[in-house]
């Protein structure tokens, strides 16, 4: 299987598929430099693992060994029954490798995008095999995180749909699918559903910010508040998702309160500031 992409998404994905130890993975990235950050960035999280005992320094060794690096897409994806790209989340971008993968991947390879809101029948008609395509949805990090969304476009096959969900399966990650793709996919819906109505209910000063944490993680049993998860990603990825769909007509604007916190300058942990002040 070939990964098309090698920042922090497509390095991970293409390191928890060769710890399987089931596939050979090539990893494309075209930028310079980059391929060698993500092997170097991969060692260390084996290093760790290794130490926590969670593989063995065999095993880690041979993950490794089965991650080929290549900058050339059309002959890392000629011979791959799988590609999942995880370049830049830009479409332009997008669009342009899924028109290389329609000019030279196998005919019968499936093709997938790890996209967090370009659903794929914006993308599938490029590579003249929409039939072939999906979203593969891998959540960071993905040596720690389960789940991965496979997501059926309308005119994504059957075929395609049990290949991503079995690939899922087999290198130790949870499928779940996605009927009918819609905007933000299952998690993503959910969790902003439920940080909006806590930025309203901190707004509206019903609550303070570590207050309705509390509440959350104690009523709900999440491993940690809305505002902690919100410091913890990033304000301005947040709100730059948040506006990205109301562009789309898929929701409303961010909250004035998100937009105050990034005007700011206050990102989140990041930059030492968000909801909260970290040291
Ligand atoms: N970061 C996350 O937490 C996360 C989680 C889930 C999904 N995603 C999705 O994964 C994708 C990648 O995100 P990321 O955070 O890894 O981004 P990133 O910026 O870390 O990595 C993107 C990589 O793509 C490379 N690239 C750009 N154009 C390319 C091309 N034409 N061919 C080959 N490589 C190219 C860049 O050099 C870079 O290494 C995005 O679509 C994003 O929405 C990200």
């Amino acid at each position: 299987m070939t990964v098309v992409g090698a920042g922090t998404m497509g390095s991970q994905i293409a390191l928890q598929t060769a710890l399987s130890g089931r596939y050979d993975v090539t990893l494309v990235d075209t930028v310079p430099g980059q391929l060698q950050r993500a092997r170097a960035q991969n060692k260390k999280l084996l290093d760790r693992s290794v130490e926590k005992q969670r593989v063995t320094s065999e095993q880690a060794g041979q993950a490794i060994e089965r991650i080929e690096d290549s900058d050339d897409l059309a002959r890392a994806v000629a011979s791959a029954d799988l590609v999942i790209e995880a370049v830049i989340e830009n479409f332009d971008a997008k669009k342009s490798v899924f028109e290389d993968l329609g000019k030279h991947a196998r005919r019968d390879a499936v093709l997938a995008s790890n996209s967090s809101t370009i659903v794929v029948s914006r993308l599938a008609d490029f590579t003249g095999r929409p039939e072939r395509c999906c979203n593969m949805h891998f959540f960071h990090p993905v040596t720690v995180m389960q789940l991965c969304e496979v997501v059926r476009g309308p005119k994504t096959g059957d075929e395609t749909v049990e290949t991503a969900m079995e690939f899922v399966r087999s290198i130790g990650r949870t499928p779940v699918l996605l009927k009918k793709e819609i905007w933000g996919f299952i998690v993503n819906r959910v969790l902003f559903a439920a940080s909006e109505e806590a930025m309203r209910l901190l707004d509206g000063g019903y609550a303070g910010a570590e207050d309705i944490d509390i509440a959350v993680q104690k009523g709900l049993n999440w491993p940690m508040g809305p505002f902690h998860l919100l410091d913890f990603s990033g304000l301005d990825v947040f709100y730059g998702a948040m506006q990205d769909r109301h562009s789309l007509g898929e929701g409303p604007e961010a909250p004035a309160v998100l937009r105050r916190l990034v005007e700011g300058g206050r990102l989140g942990r990041k930059t030492g500031k968000g909801f909260f002040d970290y040291d």
